[in-house]
């Protein structure tokens, strides 16, 4: 009988930011043969890192991978929750949401910057393969690209009228909200703006009339996880990433 093998696919866009060929391997029906083929494919294509995202209790799956010097990067932790209901939305002012506002044009290069130094907790610096200038660059143009997205809000906390943080809100077609990124400057954490942010951007979900609201964060990142467990958020899923080396 003939295994499946799901070969991979190399990524256009993170191959040209990070500027080396990149590519992903799925892991669904993933087993020996497919690996293998994944190496090869790997060679033909020039490949020098591949990603893989598999579920965190497919126990072969993973093991086939540690196997086959596939290192894990990361474990993520996806979150979602209802959008609130107008009566959660009542409590208002228990949040500082008055600071809280669309973000100007203006401020788009502060937001970058804020972003730039926020994000050192995920995957591409755990790999430190990755250089680590290239990894801040992907958190600048991230929250850029959601200040230009059409179906994007970022939402920012302004003191007078310098951005603190910001937080990025989709509403995707298939009515579910999702949270990208959040992101307080340090010398600004642990005052309640990470609450005004999130709580801003619930009822800016509400008012899209979506249905649930997700988020990504890292297994690792222990304050974003109890940020989002103070507004109802439950775990949906734990997938964890490698990536391999060539
Ligand atoms: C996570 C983050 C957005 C929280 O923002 P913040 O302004 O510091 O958070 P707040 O002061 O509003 O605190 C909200 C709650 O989050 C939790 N929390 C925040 N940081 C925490 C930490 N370092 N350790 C434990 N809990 C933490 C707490 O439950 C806190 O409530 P409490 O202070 O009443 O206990 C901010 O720390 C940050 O920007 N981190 C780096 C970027 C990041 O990890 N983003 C999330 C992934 S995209």
């Amino acid at each position: 009988m003939t295994q499946t093998t799901n070969l991979p696919t190399k990524l256009d866009w993170d191959s040209e930011f990070f500027g080396f060929p990149i590519g992903r391997l799925p892991s669904v029906n993933l087993n020996s043969a497919s690996v293998n083929a994944a190496d090869e494919w790997a060679s033909t294509h020039q490949i020098r890192c591949m990603y893989c995202l598999v579920d965190s209790t497919a126990n072969t799956a993973i093991k086939i991978l540690e196997r086959n010097n596939y290192n894990f990067a990361d474990m993520r932790l996806t979150f979602s929750t209802p959008v609130m209901t107008p009566p959660a939305i009542t409590q208002r002012n228990k949040y500082a949401t008055a600071a809280v506002k669309p973000h100007r044009e203006a401020d788009i290069a502060r937001l970058e910057e804020i972003a730039e130094h926020t994000f050192d907790n995920t995957r591409f610096f755990f790999d430190t393969n990755f250089p680590i200038q290239k990894a801040r660059d992907l958190y600048r143009l991230w929250v850029k690209k959601g200040c230009l997205a059409s179906n994007t809000e970022v939402l920012v906390y302004y003191d007078e009228n310098k951005p603190l943080g910001f937080i990025t809100c989709t509403a995707n077609t298939n009515r579910i909200g999702s949270i990208g990124l959040i992101g307080v400057a340090a010398e600004a954490q642990r005052k309640g703006v990470g609450k005004a942010l999130t709580y801003s951007a619930l009822q800016w979900f509400h008012h899209q009339e979506l249905e649930k609201v997700e988020v990504v964060t890292q297994g690792s990142n222990i304050g974003a996880q109890r940020l989002y467990q103070l507004f109802g958020f439950k775990t949906q899923s734990l997938q964890l990433w490698y990536h391999k080396w060539y």
